[in-house]
């Protein structure tokens, strides 16, 4: 191995064989659905039950909508051959854009190729250096690095807690009202201080949080974001196709209105890939103009976009998918509960079940794949310390009996691992 690689790559990878935070890969098999083969660490091949997925209605192996992507393959070709803003904007790109803005109720959406890429992009062009971003502990990782690229100065609350958000955005407004402009003239200074940019503030929170399962207060963010003159955005990555009686997300699931951004992903519920920004006109056209993560990169195949599209229609046409995961999400935490496990009943489609100690939750993981039940075992730095968990996740055709033989197994697993 080269010395010089060695100097940036191997004390790294040392500690973190040493601290057990190695990653590696899971080799699968067979595509995305409840039931998946995968390579065991001895070679072999064998069939799980998978409590793992994103693709929380399991539309990514359904014939109908395999048979239309692969039609959009035939008509659009392999790849879109250039930037959103040069060449490679197709009619896939914008019928996508215009579903996603009628299924989210919004006036207008933007895609971008991930949602990590929306997530970037958005904060980043949103805010700078002068600006005041007030983000959950528990945010996910795309949203952090937006938030760093932005330099915006970040108040980060404890999670889901209004009152401390609400103490953040007063914080900031003191420093704001105290910050000197680059003169050491009073009298100048003031005249500034009024021609200078408003207070501008951005509350960022996930809708669904990814490790917990739990949902963001959305009713009481609105009501803070009016009152304290600040703007909302939410990332729906784990609430579209999920949350509300037809999966078109917080929104409805509480009944209330919208953020002013939302940020959402087209590769877990939807079973496809890209990301998307859906709000007023005015935000998508300042995304396309502002966005880095939109306009310096090659717009995804538009076979992708095709896809996104059909698999959004087929979620409309087909609530009562939405509904089997939710009456599955109940199945589960009720037979685990029954079976003598802790848990809470999830309002999204993750139940973390939290053993607490790290290598317990290792251990009861791999138990549980020797058992042909694959739940991932997540722990710190992912979650805090001694909180260490199966995050178990639900698909809407997960049968009540592959549901309740996983929830004897977890319970037997548990009680006997120490
Ligand atoms: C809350 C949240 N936001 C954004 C993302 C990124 O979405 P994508 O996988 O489409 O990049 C993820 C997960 O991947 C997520 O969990």
């Amino acid at each position: 191995m080269s010395r010089i690689l060695d100097i940036f790559t191997k004390d790294a990878l040392e500690a973190a064989r040493a601290n057990n935070t190695y990653r590696s890969m899971r080799l699968m098999e067979t595509p995305e659905s409840s039931r998946v083969k995968i390579r065991m660490p001895n070679g072999a091949s064998q069939e799980q039950i998978l409590l793992a997925s994103n693709s929380y209605l399991d539309l990514a192996n359904i014939d109908e909508l395999k048979q239309a992507m692969a039609q959009a393959v035939l008509e659009w070709g392999t790849g879109s051959g250039g930037a959103r803003l040069t060449t490679g904007n197709k009619t896939p790109h914008q019928e996508l854009e215009e579903f996603i803005a009628k299924f989210k109720g919004e006036e207008s959406a933007i895609t971008f190729n991930t949602g990590y890429m929306a997530n970037v992009g958005t904060i980043s062009a949103l805010c700078g250096k002068n600006d005041f971003i007030f983000s959950d502990e528990l945010n996910h990782a795309s949203i952090i690095d937006g938030i760093r690229l932005s330099r915006a100065k970040c108040f980060v609350y404890k999670h889901n807690d209004m009152a401390d958000l609400e103490r953040a955005i007063s914080a900031a407004k003191a420093e704001f009202s105290t910050r000197e402009m680059p003169t050491e003239n009073a009298a100048i200074n003031a005249t500034a201080k009024q021609d200078a940019r408003p207070f501008r503030g951005l509350i960022v929170t996930d809708a669904v949080f990814s490790m917990d399962g739990d949902l963001a207060n959305l009713p009481e963010l609105l009501r803070i974001a009016r009152e304290q003159g600040v703007m909302l955005m939410i990332d729906e990555a784990h609430a579209t196709g999920v949350l509300g009686k037809t999966g078109r997300g917080l929104a409805e699931h509480y009944g209330c209105a919208h953020a002013d951004v939302t940020v959402g992903t087209l590769s877990k519920a939807v079973a496809a890939e890209g990301g998307f920004v859906a709000g007023p006109k005015q935000l998508t056209e300042f995304l396309k103009n502002k966005s880095r993560s939109f306009i310096f990169t090659t717009a995804m195949a538009p076979a992708v976009a095709a896809a996104a599209c059909n698999n959004l229609r087929y979620i409309e046409a087909h609530p009562e998918r939405v509904q089997n995961l939710r009456d599955n999400v109940k199945f589960f935490c009720d037979a685990l509960r029954r079976e003598g496990v802790n848990v809470d009943l999830s309002p999204s489609a993750i139940v973390p079940i939290v053993i607490g100690d790290e290598a317990k939750a290792m251990q009861v993981s791999a138990k549980l794949q020797e058992q042909g039940i694959l739940i991932p075992a997540i722990r710190y730095p992912t979650v805090a310390k001694g909180q260490a968990r199966l995050r178990a996740s639900l698909m809407a055709t997960h049968t009540h009996e592959q549901l309740q033989i996983a929830a004897t197994t977890i319970a037997q697993i548990i009680k006997s691992t120490n």
